[in-house]
């Protein structure tokens, strides 16, 4: 018997450890680490993408404010959109900051931080394709994979093909290549993007639906949450975040 008592103690610290690498750290552990592992994706202009081998945006800017805020420093990791959701519960880093809007069906699975910036789904097209919600009755659609615009897409009575690209880059490219009719992406995304390519004859239309943006982490982890969400706080209270605001969007971008 105790033998096998011994045995079964070995056993579940295995398996302790092997759920512990599992899942995002603690806020503790990344404390006493001092640097805070952070996924992005890179590919969302104004917000994170890359200026050559530079990762900037609006978000990578914030969060290095923030995470200084909170005492430590900010180590980047790129990973694709659709992946973050999942692997934000594996331990590859901490939290992601990629306009990610709160949906109920994210939060069963993710927290969310405070909002830190809020935001909509607008559609966008060609003079004469659709500029309505009601336009776009059988209509196709671009919307990149697992976002809240392909969510508001799949709503709409009637729309037509919804096609859905990787990243918002191949997905304007396909707009500008009529590869479909109405683009649906952020408002700030579509207002930057025209603006960086003038010229394209594309022109925005009807906001679909608003949304509230945050950073995420994997469920039951309110210290790292806590921490953030303070340090949010003071970096909007010394005026660095309307700072970054104007720079990346010409506008106030908060929550007020
Ligand atoms: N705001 C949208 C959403 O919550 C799109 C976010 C896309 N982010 C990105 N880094 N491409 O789904």
């Amino acid at each position: 018997m105790r033998h096998l008592s011994k045995w079964v103690g070995l056993v579940s610290c295995a398996l302790a450890f092997a759920a512990g690498t599992a899942q995002a750290r603690d806020w503790k552990v990344i404390q006493d680490s001092g640097t805070a592992v952070v996924a992005t994706e890179g590919a969302y202009f104004p917000f994170n993408y890359f200026e050559g081998p530079k990762l900037t945006g609006f978000e990578i800017e914030l969060a290095e404010a923030v995470v200084k805020q909170m005492g430590l420093k900010l180590e980047w990791k790129v990973v694709p959109f659709d992946a973050q959701l999942a692997s934000i519960r594996q331990d590859r880093f901490d939290f992601a900051i990629a306009s990610h809007g709160y949906t109920e069906e994210r939060a069963k699975s993710v927290d969310f931080a405070a909002p830190h910036y809020c935001s909509g789904g607008q559609i966008v097209s060609f003079p004469g394709g659709p500029k309505t919600v009601a336009d776009l009755k059988g209509k196709s659609v671009g919307v990149q994979i697992a976002t809240t615009y392909y969510d508001a897409a799949k709503k709409i009575a009637g729309i037509g093909e919804i096609k859905t690209y990787k990243d918002e880059g191949a997905n304007f490219a396909a707009l500008r290549a009529k590869k479909y009719d109405a683009w649906i992406s952020d408002r700030f995304v579509v207002k930057a993007t025209l603006e960086k390519n003038p010229g394209t004859g594309v022109v925005p239309g009807d906001m679909v639906f608003v949304e509230r943006i945050s950073m995420i982490t994997r469920k039951n982890n309110p210290d790292l949450l806590q921490a953030w969400n303070k340090a949010l706080a003071e970096v909007m209270k010394t005026g660095l975040y309307q700072q970054l605001s104007q720079k990346y969007t010409q506008t106030d971008i908060s929550c007020h």
